[in-house]
């Protein structure tokens, strides 16, 4: 048994990773949070980990060159890395993508703040990075000091670019950088593009066993209006439109493709919405309570694995109740 899961190091990927790793070989996939991987790596012998922005398709192709020359067969793939950014679907004049090539002005957008922060970044420049995969100096215990800086940076940032949106949807955190960052593409492109890419790429290079099971994290924004997040709804209603059709394709395999669609869960992604915030969306939450990464990790075990043996082509929300109201 391996499983592959994406944006292992944080969050609700780093709770299936727990959950997995403590029985299965577990491949782990992030993006630069080094010092995290390096303290799970090291926690976890059953985990190997590899940094890739999935965002980059030359990224994801060195990475599946990796894996194809390791000759895993995949009996599970966890799609889970995203990111979600805060912010209207007009962006301020200010922040118009003409200034923005024409020069750095961008930087001193108020209403780009965690674009702002992560600009500054030389790992972010513009074409987007396709990083070595940094496994092997996993292995060795020897991440580079410019992950290192990266992942400081990022932290700090993420700190930094706090918003305070309404109750029902994650914080901007996570957002990333670019030269020329424009939050539409990049979370379509990260969150829909990329896992799709990658999955194809898993089922081309037949690193995926017969009777596998994908599962793939969206979120019940998809079917829930709130300021902010078109990008990332549409992004994750593509991802779960691509899932029905997918178990289409990939039953006559006896490959299973599920997806679980969480509420507001506390990990990195949600840590900006402040305490009263969280509150509010407990209140208005059926179970009387925000989630935890391990409420998600326990569902995606559950489609992982045999219980789930005839469940094909499905999305669970797994959010307390909230959107069944
Ligand atoms: N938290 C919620 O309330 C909530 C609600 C609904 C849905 N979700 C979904 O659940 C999933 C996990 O969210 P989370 O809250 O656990 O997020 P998180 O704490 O911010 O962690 C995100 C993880 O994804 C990785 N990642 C992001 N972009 C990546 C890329 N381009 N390439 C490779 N790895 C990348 C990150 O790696 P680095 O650490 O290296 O950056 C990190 O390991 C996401 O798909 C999110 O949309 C979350």
């Amino acid at each position: 048994m391996t499983t592959l899961v994406t944006g292992a190091t944080r969050g609700i990927g780093r709770a299936i990773v727990e959950r997995l790793a403590a029985h299965e070989r577990v491949i782990g996939v992030y993006r630069h949070s080094a010092e995290a991987a390096r303290a799970l790596s090291q926690a976890l012998p059953r985990l190997e980990l590899f940094a890739c922005d999935l965002a980059s398709s030359e990224a994801t192709d060195q990475l599946l060159t990796t894996l194809r020359a390791q000759q895993v067969r995949f009996t599970g793939v966890v799609l889970n890395a995203g990111i979600a950014e805060h912010g209207g679907f007009v962006r301020p004049r200010q922040a118009s993508s003409q200034e923005h090539a024409s020069s750095q002005e961008h930087a001193s957008s108020q209403e780009h703040a965690s674009s702002q922060e992560h600009a500054s970044s030389q790992e972010h420049a513009v074409p987007r990075d396709a990083r070595p995969l940094a496994a092997e100096r996993f292995a060795m215990g020897q991440a580079s000091s410019q992950e290192h800086a990266s992942s400081q940076e990022r932290a700090a940032a993420g700190q930094a670019a706090t918003e305070q949106p309404a109750a029902g949807h994650p914080s901007a955190s996570t957002a990333e950088p670019s030269a020329a960052h424009d939050p539409l593409l990049y979370q379509l492109r990260s969150n829909l593009e990329a896992p799709l890419y990658l999955l194809r790429g898993l089922l081309e290079a037949e690193l995926v066993a017969n009777h596998a099971s994908v599962v793939v994290v969206s979120s019940n924004l998809t079917r829930h209006a709130v300021f902010g997040k078109v990008a990332y709804a549409a992004a994750k209603a593509g991802l779960e439109a691509a899932v029905r059709q997918l178990c289409v394709e990939l039953g006559p395999r006896g490959v299973r493709i599920n997806a679980v669609a969480p509420g507001i869960i506390r990990t990195d992604m949600t840590a900006g919405q402040g305490a009263r915030a969280l509150e509010a969306y407990a209140r208005e939450t059926p179970l009387g309570r925000v989630g935890e990464a391990s409420d998600v990790a326990q569902v995606v075990e559950l489609f992982l694995g045999p219980a789930a043996a005839y469940v094909t082509g499905q999305v669970l929300d797994v959010d307390g109740g909230w959107g069944a109201r």
